[in-house]
């Protein structure tokens, strides 16, 4: 069984001291725990150090964007090579955040996808579902869509490496949660979609993790059902203690 995937998606919260205080305490915890692979995304100023506190802990991390070049005239932006520089392993793409608030679209998607596994760096793709799409019964045809446009071009072989997160709109910061049968349908869409695509292999060594409100209480059902292979934890990430009590929730799908 595949090792289950724990990420925490802090978004633009804590300052680089509070993700240090944050850092050292996850550390000490998680010392001699056998449970979930374990992924912090901090702000990306929080990722150089943040990355010496974490090493040796297995905690790895995950940047929050990127750009798809490695230099140039881009103020403002983070290339693939900085975020390899500071550390880092992970990093979200497409998050329905940019999407909305930045106008990212398929195009910019891909170009990101692409360009992080060039670097030997970890894709973590974002998909989902508004509201509107899921109640007019588009939601699977939306799936479609941007996994087959964010992944298009990818060699088989890049299954072994990216991961999916499954996070309708309406359910991130919103706390209401999907139910499993929710998730286990679009998970079970998104994996047949890979497979149709990159071939059986490629689908079945996929980890797909769902998002958003995912909280203390309903962890471990989610981690439960056999298409979830890990969690993204945005809000409830934020607190040392609820974040924790989410990772031992997942533990018995770790043994
Ligand atoms: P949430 O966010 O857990 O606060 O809903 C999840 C996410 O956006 O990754």
């Amino acid at each position: 069984m595949k090792q289950p995937v724990l990420v925490a998606n802090w978004k633009m919260n804590k300052t680089v001291p509070e993700a240090l205080e944050y850092g050292r305490r996850l550390r000490d915890w998680i010392s001699d725990r056998k449970g979930p692979e374990l992924i912090l995304a901090p702000s990306y100023i929080s990722l150089g150090p943040l990355a010496e506190v974490l090493a040796g802990s297995g905690v790895g991390l995950a940047a929050q964007n990127v750009h798809w070049e490695d230099k140039g005239p881009f103020t403002g932006e983070v290339s693939p090579l900085q975020i390899l520089d500071a550390g880092c392993r992970y990093v979200i793409i497409g998050h329905s955040e940019r999407r909305q608030h930045f106008g990212e679209g398929y195009e910019q998607i891909n170009r990101k996808v692409l360009a992080v596994l060039r670097h030997g760096l970890r894709p973590l793709v974002c998909v989902g579902e508004t509201l509107q799409e899921r109640e007019s019964g588009s939601t699977l045809k939306v799936l479609d869509s941007q996994i087959s446009r964010g992944l298009e071009g990818l060699a088989d072989s890049a299954f072994d490496s990216l991961l999916v997160a499954y996070e309708p709109v309406w359910a991130i910061g919103t706390g209401r949660a999907v139910t499993v049968e929710q998730a286990a349908e679009a998970h079970g869409f998104i994996r047949e979609k890979v497979e149709t695509l990159f071939g059986e292999k490629a689908g079945k060594s996929l980890r797909i993790l769902y998002g958003g409100s995912i909280n203390r209480g309903n962890a471990a059902s989610l981690i439960a059902e056999p298409q979830v292979d890990g969690l993204l934890v945005g809000g409830a990430s934020l607190d040392f203690q609820e974040f924790s009590d989410i990772f031992l929730s997942l533990t018995a799908r770790s043994s």
